[in-house]
């Protein structure tokens, strides 16, 4: 498959395709996986969803903790990066080995974005960090759903739970999209930066433009 990059990684070789779903809070990602995993099955794929943090028993405990209980920005790196190892080899691996396709809200990205950008920690360190939890590991494709600072907030107050990394201040959520940009910039390959400062069914469009060729008969 030309452009995919799921070849050999210390987990061997994988059938399935792993699609990694990244944006800031409000972006309309969980709406956008509802619609992509219905496509895909209407396709014929297995389609496998998970999300970080959590995605697993162990993800699911560290989820509860990183979303509520105050923490050091390093504490806070360390503990999605280890529900990202938990949920790579537990959840993601098996179903990419099984040949599914893997849609998971969140990745390595949200990690750069957040903890990097969004809290001043290293980005070297993040990324060797994330390369150590997932083992290598990298989405064939990563959509990246963006939307301004003020769009996300009103989206946000407009329902759903409220966490702990909602409630940082504006200029938080600005610099997590500064790194939002940044990541798409430097991986324009697999990367698909994308308006979602649109209604819904406009959004599902743009997003299956983005991927449609992972899906393509001879790719
Ligand atoms: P969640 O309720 O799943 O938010 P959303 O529906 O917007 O995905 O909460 C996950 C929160 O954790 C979200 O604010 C982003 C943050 N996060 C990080 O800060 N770093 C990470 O590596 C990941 C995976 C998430």
């Amino acid at each position: 498959m030309p452009g995919r990059q799921n070849t050999l990684v210390e987990y061997g070789v994988a059938t399935g395709i792993l699609i990694t779903l990244e944006g800031p809070d409000g972006a309309g990602k969980t709406t956008q996986a509802n619609l992509l995993q219905r496509r895909l099955e209407l396709l014929g794929h297995t389609v496998v969803r998970t999300r970080e943090p959590g995605g697993d028993a162990v993800g699911e405990k560290v989820r509860a903790m990183l979303l509520h209980d105050k923490m050091t920005p390093e504490a806070e790196f360390l503990l999605f990066a280890a529900s990202r190892a938990q949920n790579v080899a537990d959840v993601i691996e098996p179903a990419l080995a099984a040949g599914a396709v893997v849609l998971c809200d969140r990745f390595i990205d949200s990690s750069i974005a957040y903890q990097g950008y969004g809290r001043g920690l290293s980005v070297e360190f993040i990324t060797a960090a994330n390369a150590f939890a997932t083992k290598g590991r990298m989405p064939d494709c990563t959509v990246l759903m963006d939307v301004p600072v003020e769009v996300g907030k009103a989206r946000r107050e407009g329902g759903g739970d409220v966490n702990r990394l909602d409630m940082e201040a504006s200029s938080f959520h600005a610099k997590v999209r500064d790194g939002y940009l940044a990541a798409a910039a430097a991986n324009p390959e697999r990367i698909k930066l994308i308006d979602a400062e649109c209604d819904v069914d406009t959004l599902e469009v743009r997003v299956w433009g983005a991927i449609a060729w992972l899906f393509a008969s001879g790719s």
